[in-house]
C-alpha cells in the first residue's frame, strides 16, 4: 500500500466538516471586515521567499521544499502566504493605485520541518493581508478579526504582544543587544552563536532554557523604541483594553519571519501540546519596497488550520436533505429524474438499488437526511412519492408534480 508522506495528511470524513466550518466562519468574518478573496500560486521562485520571509530564517535556510524544475527555474513551494500575496499585489501595480487593499487566503503551505503532533510538512493557513493603512487601528483590526473569528468557533486563547520597532530604533537596539549576547558567547547554545552574526534577534525566542535564563537580563526592545512606536504601541494596547481583549506582553516574541517591524503578535492556545501557536502576525511596512514594489504599510496574520481545527466546538449538525429511492424495479428511472428536478434545490442522496421500504429507511437514517422518500408501484399509479419526515416522524403521499 502507498501512504501519504510523513508530516502530510488527508482530511476527510469527520475533519472535513472541520475543516470547511472553519473557512466558512473565517471567510464570513473576513469578509465583514471588507476582505476581498485572493489566490496565489502554490509553487513560487525560491528568491521571493529568500527576500522576504529571510535568507537566515529557519524557514528558508532548513525547512524549503526547493527544486530546480524542468525549465532549470529554482522554485519552491510556498512555505506561508504573505510573500507571494506582495508579490502579487506588486505585480498587479496596486502599489501604485493607492487607497487600501485587504486580501484573505487559505491553503497549502509547506515546510520540511520533523512532524510531531500540530507540526505537519504540508499544513493549512487562513491568511489575512493589509496594503496601504499605516494607522495602528488596522493592527487592532487586525487582532480583532482573529479574536472574533476564534470567539466564533468556541477556541479559547491567550493574546501575546510585542512591537518590533521601525529602521529607527530597531538598529541601535541590535547593536545592544549583540553587545549583550557577545558577552555570553561562552554560555549560548550553537544556534544562538550563529544568529549573533545572521540574525541576532532572533536568539530571544530561543528554546533552550539555559539561554533563556541568560536573556532575561538582556536588553529589551520595548524600552528602546522610538517616539512613533511607542506611542503606536501604547494606541493599540488602549484600543484592545477598551475592546474588551485581553493581552499579555511578551518582549521575547520576535516571529520566526524576518519582515515584520512594529506590531508582532500570536495568539495560543494551552489545550494542543507543545504546539500551541495557533495564529501569528504583524505589521510589514517595508516588505512591499523590499520586493520591488512602492513603499506601502502592510498587517496581516495567518492561522493554522489543522491546529484550530483540534480546538472548534462544532455546531450540531442537521439533518438536510432527501433520500430518494424505488420500491419496484419499474420505480428507478422515476426516481432517478425526481432527484434531478430535486437536486436544484436541495440535497439529494439518491439509491440505485430496489428495496423494500424497511431498507430504504435504514439507508436514509443512515444518511443522515431529513427526508426518505420512496416510489413503489401504488405510487406511480397514483401519481403520488412517499415521503416521511426522519425528525417528527410524520408520514405523508405527495402529489409528484408538487413534490
Ligand atoms: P507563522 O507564524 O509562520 O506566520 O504561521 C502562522 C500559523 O501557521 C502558526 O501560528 C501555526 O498555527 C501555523 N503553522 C505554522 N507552521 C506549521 C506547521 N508546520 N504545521 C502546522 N501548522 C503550522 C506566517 O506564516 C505569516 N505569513 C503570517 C502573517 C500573515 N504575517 C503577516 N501576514
Amino acid at each position: 500500500m502507498i501512504s501519504s508522506l510523513r508530516g502530510m495528511n488527508d482530511i476527510l470524513s469527520e475533519d472535513y466538516e472541520r475543516f470547511t466550518h472553519f473557512i466558512s466562519v473565517a471567510t464570513k468574518i473576513a469578509q465583514r471586515y471588507g476582505f476581498h478573496f485572493i489566490e496565489t500560486p502554490l509553487l513560487e521562485e525560491t528568491a521571493l521567499f529568500k527576500r522576504s520571509v529571510g535568507e537566515f530564517s529557519d524557514i528558508v535556510g532548513k525547512e524549503m521544499y526547493q527544486f530546480i524544475d524542468k525549465g532549470n527555474n529554482d522554485v519552491c513551494l510556498r512555505p506561508e502566504g504573505t510573500a507571494g500575496v506582495v508579490r502579487a499585489f506588486v505585480q498587479k501595480k496596486l502599489d501604485r493605485a493607492g487607497g487600501v487593499h485587504r486580501f484573505f487566503y487559505h491553503g497549502a503551505m509547506f515546510r520540511y520541518e520533523r512532524p510531531q503532533k500540530g507540526r505537519l510538512r504540508q499544513f493549512h493557513q487562513f491568511g489575512i493581508e493589509s496594503f496601504g493603512e499605516a494607522s495602528v487601528y488596522e493592527d487592532a483590526s487586525m487582532i480583532m478579526m482573529a479574536s472574533d473569528i476564534l470567539n466564533e468557533l468556541g477556541i479559547g486563547y491567550r493574546l501575546q504582544l510585542n512591537s518590533l520597532g521601525c529602521s529607527e530604533c530597531m538598529p541601535p537596539y541590535k547593536e545592544n543587544l549583540v553587545d549583550f549576547v557577545t558577552k555570553h558567547k561562552d554560555e549560548i547554545c550553537e544556534d544562538c552563536t550563529r544568529r549573533i552574526a545572521t540574525n541576532p534577534i532572533r536568539v530571544l525566542d530561543c528554546k533552550a532554557e539555559k539561554c533563556q535564563d541568560i536573556y532575561k537580563e538582556a536588553p529589551k526592545l520595548l524600552n528602546s523604541l522610538c517616539s512613533s512606536c511607542e506611542s503606536d504601541f501604547a494606541t493599540l494596547k488602549d484600543i484592545l483594553k477598551q475592546n474588551e481583549i485581553d493581552f499579555e506582553i511578551d518582549t521575547n516574541l520576535v516571529r520566526g519571519l524576518d519582515y515584520y517591524s512594529k506590531t508582532a503578535f500570536e495568539f495560543v492556545s494551552d489545550n494542543i501540546g507543545s504546539q500551541s501557536a495557533i495564529a501569528g502576525g504583524g505589521r510589514y511596512d517595508r516588505l512591499v519596497e523590499f520586493l520591488d514594489g512602492r513603499p506601502t504599510p502592510a498587517v496581516g496574520f495567518a492561522m493554522g488550520i489543522e491546529r484550530l481545527m483540534e480546538l472548534i466546538v462544532m455546531p450540531e449538525v442537521k439533518k438536510e436533505g432527501y433520500y430518494i429511492g424505488a420500491m419496484d424495479d419499474e420505480a428507478q428511472d422515476l426516481v432517478v429524474k425526481i432527484a434531478q428536478k430535486k437536486r436544484k434545490s436541495d440535497i439529494v442522496i439518491l439509491e440505485y438499488k430496489t428495496k423494500n421500504l424497511k431498507n430504504h429507511l435504514k439507508a436514509a437514517d443512515k444518511a443522515n437526511v431529513k427526508y426518505c422518500a420512496v416510489i413503489g408501484s401504488d405510487e406511480i399509479k397514483n401519481g403520488t412519492i412517499w415521503v416521511k419526515n426522519l425528525e417528527d416522524k410524520t408520514e405523508n403521499a405527495i402529489l409528484r408534480d408538487s413534490f
